[in-house]
């Protein structure tokens, strides 16, 4: 079931535009990573999907209605690229406050004070708490009332690696339970293994929008493959087969999706000289690089604007 709609969107500031052409869909239980450089529109786009600015162009729907419905207000959780909190509050308060002010249940602050890692510092004030402490907050804020669409801007920033990965296994465990994911961020690797799709902006325009493993096949990117051979075996792979030689012991040889096997059968046939073979796909780093770097003429193609 799709939860959000984003129908050829636009949106202009004066003569700026800032957003422009922009659809695709994000369903029931589907994690989406939103990527782009500073300035490139995911913001925008995030505050037009909540209702807090007007839509230039196109249309967007959240379960079926116009952003900031009462409907989709109430669907929705969001966190905001900063959060601002009251510091005279203890955790607990503020949570409680929000569960009044978003007409959810107040038993569920406790539950998700512990399920952000927070129980221990519930009730010390906010203005005592660390960054990723309050970026903890500002989770279990966004989570109140079961959101059936969650909207996450930069939600790791601040946050230590353990915490990240805690992160991204609630985000698993929403996605799990029917949420809609849409979260945007500049920390790549982390995402590699935690989103289903990936859409990349670029000066306002959507310039990517897929899974991972298709981003990679429509990039032709190039694998690399390091090969660790008997010292005797280097030379004679680099002559017959070429590559770079790594440490006097390995290989690093390049090539394409569809060449793979078939070098893969080259390097077999060195026997027992192999001692070992590393297979190095693109990494999400060197894809975002790929897509963000279409030219201009390219985007507006894509964006049809
Ligand atoms: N209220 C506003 N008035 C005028 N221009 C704006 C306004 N809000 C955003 N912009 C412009 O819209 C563009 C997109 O900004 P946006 O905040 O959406 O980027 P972003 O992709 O979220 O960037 P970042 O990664 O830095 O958070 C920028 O050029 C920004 O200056
Ligand atoms: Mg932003």
């Amino acid at each position: 079931m799709v939860i959000l709609e984003i129908e050829n969107v636009g949106k202009k500031y004066g003569p700026l535009e800032t957003v422009c052409g922009v659809s695709f869909p994000v369903a029931a239980g589907e994690r989406v990573a939103l990527l782009g450089h500073n300035g490139a529109g995911k913001t925008t786009l995030m505050r037009m999907i909540l209702g807090l600015t007007t839509i230039t162009s196109g249309q967007i729907r959240v379960l079926g209605t116009a952003p900031g419905s009462r409907k989709a207000r109430t669907a929705t959780g969001f966190l905001p690229e900063s959060v601002a909190f009251h510091g005279a509050l203890t955790g607990r308060e503020q949570l409680r406050h929000f569960a009044r002010l978003k007409k959810a249940p107040v038993k569920q602050v406790d539950e998700l004070l512990n399920r952000v890692g927070l129980d221990h510092a519930a009730d010390r004030k906010i203005r005592t708490y660390s960054k990723g402490m309050r970026q903890r907050v500002g989770l279990a804020q966004a989570l109140l009332g079961k959101p059936q669409l969650a909207l996450l801007d930069e939600p790791t920033s601040g946050l230590d690696p353990i915490s990240r990965h805690e992160f991204y296994d609630i985000v698993d465990d929403l996605a799990n339970n029917g949420t809609a994911v849409l979260l945007s961020s500049h920390a790549l690797t982390e995402l590699e293994l935690r989103t289903d799709r990936i859409a990349i902006m670029s000066k306002g325009a959507l310039v990517a929008n897929d899974t991972l493993s298709n981003l990679r096949l429509g990039a032709q990117m190039s694998i690399r493959i390091k090969v660790t051979l008997e010292t005797g075996a280097v030379e004679r792979m680099i002559s017959e087969i070429g590559g770079e030689r790594m440490n006097g012991k390995s290989v690093t040889l390049t090539c394409l999706q569809d060449e793979k096997i078939a070098l893969l059968g080259r390097i077999s046939s060195y026997g027992p000289a192999v001692k070992d073979i590393d297979i190095i796909p693109a990494s999400l780093d060197d894809l975002y690089r790929h897509y963000s770097q279409k030219t201009a003429s390219e985007i507006s193609e894509a964006a049809s604007c």
